[in-house]
């Protein structure tokens, strides 16, 4: 499937997996349409896709809205004759769930089954919902593999679980061929510079303080964009229907290693890390089995390190794409989330 010359809607295609995933499909698949369908908010922005239209013509498209729009959702299905989905919509910064979990329910529950019925409707080939390890909860020792039993402790990682447990059951019950992946930590160009890899490398190079929560012994499995974005694709086209599969590197690295990293790449120093108040219910370690991913033929490329350095460097290089974004709403969330923790 998807080799004939068909149209696959990327929801959340204007965010940091999306727009790299869009720029991928476009750039494999020479026979495949894209449509990026996004609702824009503060975390999607048009300046991730600025070639996709120049360099891939009419197999590009844009559409506005919201996956929780159901008028919106049908007449996009409608108009582009969609045959595949991939879901990448979602509200995925936990900390921001913390201070308000409404958007998060709305995007990833309502927003999901919205789509799951336009794809039912409309007879899809394959609908993929891209999730997250977080749905396991924090796993202290050993790997979750697929059955490892869901207990999310934040109310982001809840959300989530909720839409590939309706995801799963649009399968079961109707047919839907759905397949989800769960993905580790992911990192590189285009992130919002809110999640840790992007908020401390901004925020080293301007030499302002790094806010590392409580100890910074946490630990999380990190990997590259442009690996995850690869794995979706295999997934996408040689996975199950109905099935789960994780997707992870291996590479863990306590918050306090990665941090000195990242300080030693832009020759920093240390003193700009400040510890602060932790995040409630922060889950100390994320860890997965992805040995049903790999049976598929899926290896990462990048080494953590390598893809680190290269990530760094690009920020360096692209002031013009972050800088703007640590103006106006980003400033409030950034005094609403940290102003007391740095004082403190
Ligand atoms: O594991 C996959 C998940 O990874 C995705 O599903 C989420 O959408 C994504 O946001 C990410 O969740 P995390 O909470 O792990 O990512 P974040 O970048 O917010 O934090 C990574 C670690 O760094 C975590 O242990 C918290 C810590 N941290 C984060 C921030 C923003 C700090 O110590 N200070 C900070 O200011």
């Amino acid at each position: 499937m998807l080799d004939k010359e068909n149209t696959l809607l990327i929801t959340g295609g204007a965010g940091f997996i999306g727009s790299n995933y869009a720029r991928m499909a476009l750039e494999r698949h020479p026979e495949l349409r894209v449509v990026v369908y996004d609702k824009l908010t503060y975390a999607g922005n048009l300046q991730n896709l600025t070639d996709l239209a120049f360099r891939f013509g009419p197999r590009y498209a844009f559409v506005q809205g919201d996956i929780a729009d159901p008028e919106a959702v049908e007449a996009a299905f409608r108009q582009h004759a969609v045959d595949a989905v991939v879901n990448f919509a979602a509200a995925t910064h936990v900390d921001r769930s913390i201070l308000g979990a409404e958007e998060f329910i709305q995007t990833e529950v309502f927003g999901t089954y919205t789509l799951l019925e336009a794809a039912r409707r409309h007879g899809v080939e394959r609908y993929l919902q891209v999730s997250s390890d977080e749905v396991y909860g924090q796993v202290l020792q050993g790997a979750a593999d697929e059955g490892h039993p869901l207990t999310p402790r934040n109310p982001y990682a809840a959300a989530k679980a909720g839409g590939d447990l309706l995801a799963l059951s649009y399968h079961t019950t109707h047919g839907v061929p759905v397949l989800i992946t769960r993905g580790c930590n992911t990192f590189g160009p285009y992130q919002y510079p809110e999640k840790v890899v992007p908020l401390f490398v901004t925020n080293a190079i301007d030499d302002q303080p790094l806010p590392l929560y409580g100890d910074g012994r946490q630990e999380r499995e990190w990997m590259y964009v442009l690996d995850h974005c690869a794995a979706i694709d295999l997934v996408l086209r040689q996975g199950q229907p109905g099935q789960v599969y994780n997707v992870g590197t291996g590479e863990h690295q306590e918050n306090i290693a990665l941090t000195r990293l990242i300080l030693g790449y832009l020759e920093k120093p240390e003193s700009l890390i400040q510890h602060v108040q932790d995040r409630p219910g922060h889950d100390h370690r994320y860890a997965l089995d992805s040995a049903k991913l790999r049976a598929l033929g899926w290896r990462p490329e990048r080494s953590f390190e390598e893809a680190l350095a290269e990530t760094v460097a690009w920020y360096r290089q692209h002031p013009e794409w972050w800088r703007p974004l640590k103006s106006g709403e980003f400033l409030e969330y950034y005094r609403r989330q940290y102003g007391e923790r740095l004082k403190g």
